[in-house]
């Protein structure tokens, strides 16, 4: 007998999604379509992790069922893809529900975005394209068999015994960012791979001797798994060589130490934190098509790694150094330079900020655009050199200069 899940979407789900899922399943009974829920749903289902992102599945056109979900006044269609037949929704209550077409798939090159062969396959069919086990259960959403889950490939098993396992020798070759993905189950659920899948893997690794292979995807994984924010990770990249598919370097730093660093100094990219300890590959940095916020970090990095240090003899001139480049770069680079100027900058001079304005310094006497400059940088010259504490200290400051 089918396992049935129809208790677990009561307690996990909000009454917004169910409303909104118990919708879907009015009109597929309406119009005849099969519908399931799919992939990372329903294994944080079984799992009873938290749950951000639904998907849908439909075999047959998702679009046409999209097309009369809409007109039955459910949802709103906000994107269609029309080379996939996918589509993105918005229902009533603000729920958004990604809906796919069942589909077989044919890779043109390894590692490429799929070219679809075959839209509206079996479900059967459509969940041998996918990654691992655990991520290819489906749950019904038709109304007879509501809650019922579909399991060709014994996911459940894998799911209890928190097995990774690819669904075919081929996996890895037609996907690579799958290795990433196994290692962000990993550090998120504590699954290990099969022994098969880990051969399989080491295998790519040992024959990858190529730079043909979609980069964005890669990058998009790479993003999510250290975003975790979550050493391990780092670490695991590191024991399995992971480091290697986009041609990075191993460098002697545990994932702890970028972690508590990151804790203690937070910044708004700590992925690329961890990235940039490891990749140096300008081609692959070009190929990664980094916004230019991004970028940056590699660049800024590259900088202060090229620096000749020894004129860094004052807290000025260490701030100097480091004033404009992003935060991240120089996380990184004390990271892997281990100077401990940029601790210095990092937890106290970073900190310091002269409080007076230039209209400030206008009032006290002093009307010379260059002059005003001028005395804001010796403010914080003796700011940072602890002869100026405060704000009082500045005025005061001023009106000596002004005297
Ligand atoms: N998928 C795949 N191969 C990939 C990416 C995704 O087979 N390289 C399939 C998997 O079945 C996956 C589903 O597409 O479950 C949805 O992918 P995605 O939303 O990226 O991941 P989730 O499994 O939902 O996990 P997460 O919680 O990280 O979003």
């Amino acid at each position: 007998m089918a396992i049935n899940l129809k208790d677990k979407i009561k307690e996990q789900l909000s009454e917004n999604v169910q409303k909104a899922l118990l919708e879907c399943s009015e009109t597929a009974e309406k119009y005849g379509f099969k519908i399931y829920l799919i992939g990372g749903v329903v294994r944080d289902l079984f799992l009873e992790k938290e749950i951000f992102d639904i998907d849908v599945t439909v075999e047959g056109n998702a679009i046409e069922f999209c097309h009369k979900l809409a007109d039955e006044k459910y949802c709103k269609i906000i994107q269609v893809q029309d080379k996939l037949k996918t589509a993105k929704t918005v229902f009533s209550s603000e729920t958004e529900i990604d809906f796919a077409s069942t589909r077989q798939e044919f890779y043109p090159k390894r590692g490429h975005l799929p070219v679809a062969v075959r839209i509206g396959c079996s479900l059967q069919e459509d969940v041998y394209r996918r990654d691992f086990t655990v991520n290819s259960l489906a749950i019904s959403l038709n109304k007879k068999t509501f809650g019922d889950v579909v399991d060709y490939v014994g996911g459940i098993e894998d799911l209890a015994n928190k097995t990774l396992r690819v669904l075919h020798d081929n996996s890895f070759n037609e996907d690579p960012s799958r290795i990433i993905r196994g290692l962000k189950f990993a550090a998120r659920f504590g699954f290990h791979r099969d022994k098969h899948t880990k051969e399989l893997q080491e295998k790519y690794q040992r024959e990858q001797l190529h730079k043909d292979i979609s980069w964005t995807r890669i990058k998009s994984e790479i993003k999510q798994a250290f975003s975790l924010n979550t050493g391990k990770i780092f670490d695991m990249f590191l024991a399995n060589g992971v480091e290697k598919l986009f041609y990075a370097q191993k460098p002697d730093i545990k994932g702890l130490e970028i972690k508590t660093l990151i804790d203690r100094h937070p910044v708004d990219n700590p992925w690329l934190v961890y990235l940039g300890c490891i990749l140096k590959d300008e081609e692959i940095i070009d190929a990664f098509c980094f916004t230019r916020a991004e970028k940056k970090i590699f660049t800024d990095r590259d900088i202060l790694l090229s620096e000749n240090l020894s004129m860094l003899n004052s807290n000025y001139a260490i701030y100097k150094f480091f004033e404009k480049k992003s935060p991240e770069a120089v996380l990184v680079y004390y990271l892997l330079s281990k100077r401990k100027e940029a601790l210095i900058y990092i937890e106290k001079l970073s900190k310091i900020r002269v409080e007076l304005k230039g209209s400030d310094i206008k009032e006290l006497g002093i009307t010379d655009g260059k002059k005003i400059g001028r005395m804001l940088d010796e403010i914080l010259k003796k700011k940072l050199s602890g002869t100026i504490v405060n704000k009082k200290d500045e005025i005061a400051f001023v009106k000596a200069q002004t005297k």
